[in-house]
């Protein structure tokens, strides 16, 4: 994984600091948000979290099959900790041969994940998440995205994230574009503390 762990940055590494963080950056606005708009669950949904982290979104859906799959011990030690009745915890490197003992899915989700990984790598993710999803099923992806039209503050705080495969909008759809036939991607700037994300929704056909 391409991400700088030095200085400040470090400390994000630690699971408790990492989610007080993402509070401060507006998280709790967002997941409301992104998973009434774009999650939409249901009874029995069955939803893969692809870089799960400590699976902060888990506290904003209802009960559903969940499974997160995170290479960080930390991060998934408090997932456990949090949410351990509520989803399935996974410490490592999703493969495709994973795949046989997991159920068709959904959802994937890759929050925050694209950016940390170069094309290579994120092209074996979404891979895998077109390999992992049901027929219609849906790969919804966010991460932190460059553009013209972001303010000083926003440019400044995307470009010193911890991922350092920070792309535009026209990178981030490339990457898609790869793998499924049908996607969208969708440039947001946030007010509260300024920053710009790239959504992507990729549908299997
Ligand atoms: C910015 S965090 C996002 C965490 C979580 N999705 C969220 O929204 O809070 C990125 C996560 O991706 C994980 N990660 C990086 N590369 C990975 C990989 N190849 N497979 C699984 N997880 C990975 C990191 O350990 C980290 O937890």
């Amino acid at each position: 994984m391409a991400q700088t762990t030095s200085g400040l940055r470090a400390v994000l590494s630690h699971p408790r600091i990492y989610s007080s963080f993402q509070s401060l950056m507006g998280a709790r606005k967002f997941r409301t948000n992104f998973v009434s708009r774009y999650i939409r669950p249901f009874p029995g949904m069955a939803l893969l979290d692809v870089g799960c982290g400590p699976a902060d979104i888990l506290a904003y859906l209802p009960d559903i099959n969940y499974w997160g799959f995170d290479i960080s011990e930390d991060y998934i030690g408090k997932a456990r900790r949090s949410f351990g009745h509520r989803g399935h915890f996974h410490c490592k490197q999703l493969q495709m041969e994973d795949l046989d003992r997991l159920p068709p899915f959904d959802v994937v989700l890759a929050i925050g994940l694209l950016h940390h990984l170069d094309d290579e790598v994120a092209l074996d993710v979404l891979r895998l998440a077109h390999s992992a999803l049901r027929p219609g099923g849906r790969l919804l992806t966010v991460d932190p995205c460059l553009d013209p039209s972001q303010n000083a503050i926003s440019r400044f705080l995307v470009s010193n994230d911890r991922g350092q495969n920070v792309r535009n909008k026209t990178g981030y759809a490339a990457l898609a574009g790869a793998v499924f036939g049908d996607f969208s991607a969708e440039l947001r700037h946030q007010a509260w503390i300024p920053y710009t994300h790239c959504f992507m929704e990729c549908v299997k056909s």
